[in-house]
């Protein structure tokens, strides 16, 4: 995370407004602006201490976009309740002229471990338990719910909250309606004091975003000249369709270079995953097609700190009885007509990417397959993901999504099988490291591979996709 909380929508007020009414817009505007109190007020009571910054947020327009963009989306923000959004003539950039910008007054931003950390100790001291490495391989709700652990062990409970990212414990309800893309960040060298401190966006889409941080405490100096790190993202795709990371991770970094000129060398590099809904607003509250006490917390766009919060907040009042204002609007089982055309789209997408059943190079290419690289090739009617590790040993695995089937694909800038059908990723070596799936790339032994000191795995295609499960009503 880049651990900003802001009331800002990269999906636009005024695409809410036509999907959700104004009502809608307003309900969101009221609840992200709740995110923002609410940890501010828990950050007070715990005293937790986590370099909370209050900053303005600028959204400018992108090249491509038309101009009437920031004044749409002003008007529709207003309209919203929040009226301390203002139009100003750029942000406070001396350097980079941004245009027009939408001014988003007192956003927040903290260092996400720490607060991270004094949320854990609260917790805690309140009586509640934390069990880290526990991996929950089924959810059942019920009286009571249970949760089945991969050690053997059963939770027993009153109520679930499954947030994962996206849920593990859904087939299809909740994964036709969101869809995985990789993002990815750069953080830059620059002096300190060189860029006014506050969150900046511009309306691409997908959109680049900008923020400051503080040097880290453990490394305050680089050759001895203090430094912050300026953090810039974007160049998002769908996860497991791009052949080509490291061109997203240079095309950002063109990006920064051509507006921040005091951007010196690059310090980290990493990229997430992020779940975006069909209709631009995420899925907080009970889980479909599900029993009363199982709970979701997904969808959260490129939001998810202040997401999370809001979610936290109205799956708290589910479980207490209390009614809560923002709960339809977050209702996971919901269906927009109105986002139906981004929802067919995406979902042929999705389809499109079974076609990897009958292509991709054969088997023999992998002998051309360098140290610490991988690939997914085809054995006949079957795939197999391959990975030389950097002593040269070839390690294979079936390249079949334990969730529902897709063939993965190899992403050579995490070193991960990423599904491109829902965004499940797997490491090199197979093990499932973001749902849905669950469980593995099957790893079994093969006796021809087994003769070459290789271990195979093969499995039949999946196909048979339930239609209940796909979440209209
Ligand atoms: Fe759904 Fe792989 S993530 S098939």
């Amino acid at each position: 995370t880049t651990a900003h909380f802001t009331v800002a929508l990269d999906d636009r007020y005024f695409e809410i407004e036509k999907t959700f009414g104004e009502k809608g817009a307003y309900l969101a505007a009221q609840s992200h602006s709740a995110a923002l109190h609410q940890v501010e007020e828990i950050i007070r009571e715990e005293k937790i201490s986590c370099d909370l910054q209050k900053i303005d947020g600028f959204l400018f327009r992108a090249e491509n976009d038309s101009q009437d963009i920031l004044t749409k989306e002003f008007e529709a923000a207003r309209r919203a309740g929040l009226n301390d959004v203002s139009l100003v003539d750029k942000a406070p950039l001396e350097f980079f002229d941004t245009g027009t910008c939408l001014k988003f007054p007192r956003q927040l931003q903290l260092h996400p471990l720490k607060y991270l950390a004094g949320l854990a100790k609260a917790i805690v001291a309140n009586g509640g338990k934390i069990y880290t490495n526990t991996h929950a391989i089924e959810v059942a709700g019920g009286n009571p719910a249970r949760i089945k652990t991969k050690t053997g062990g059963t939770v027993n409970c009153k109520a679930v909250v499954v947030a994962t990212n996206t849920p593990i414990n859904d087939t299809l309800a909740i994964h036709t309606k969101q869809y995985a893309y990789r993002t990815y960040v750069h953080g830059f060298r620059v002096p300190v004091g060189s860029v006014p401190p506050g969150l900046y966006w511009d309306t691409s889409d997908p959109y680049h975003y900008v923020r400051l941080q503080q040097a880290p405490e453990h490394k305050p100096h680089v050759e001895g000249a203090p430094y912050e790190v300026l953090i810039v993202g974007g160049e998002d795709h769908k996860t497991g369709q791009n052949e080509n990371p490291q061109a997203c991770f240079d095309r950002l970094e063109q990006w920064t270079r051509d507006r921040f000129e005091m951007a010196q060398e690059i310090l980290y590099s990493w990229s997430g995953q992020v779940l975006e809904p069909a209709d631009g607003m995420a899925f907080l509250g009970h889980n479909p097609l599900d029993r009363k006490n199982v709970y979701v917390i997904t969808g959260d766009s490129g939001n998810g700190m202040t997401h999370c919060t809001i979610g936290a907040i109205i799956i708290r009042d589910q479980i207490l009885g209390i009614q809560n204002p923002w709960e339809s609007l977050y209702n996971p089982s919901r269906v927009k007509l109105r986002s139906l055309g981004n929802y067919l789209r995406e979902n042929t997408n999705m389809a499109a990417q079974y076609g990897d059943w009958f292509t991709g190079p054969n088997i023999s290419a992998l002998e051309n397959l360098k140290d610490d690289e991988g690939m997914v090739v085809r054995d006949g009617l079957e795939k197999i993901a391959a990975y030389r590790n950097e002593s040269g040993n070839l390690k294979m695995f079936s390249a079949v999504c334990p969730h529902l089937g897709g063939v993965v694909r190899w992403n050579s800038s995490e070193k991960s099988f990423d599904c491109p059908c829902h965004g499940s990723r797997f490491d090199c070596n197979g093990k499932v490291i973001e749902g849905p799936a669950n469980s593995d790339l099957k790893e079994v032994t093969d006796e021809h591979a087994m003769n070459q000191g290789e271990v195979r795995v093969r499995d039949k295609p999946f196909f048979r996709l339930k239609l209940p499960e796909l979440g209209f009503e």
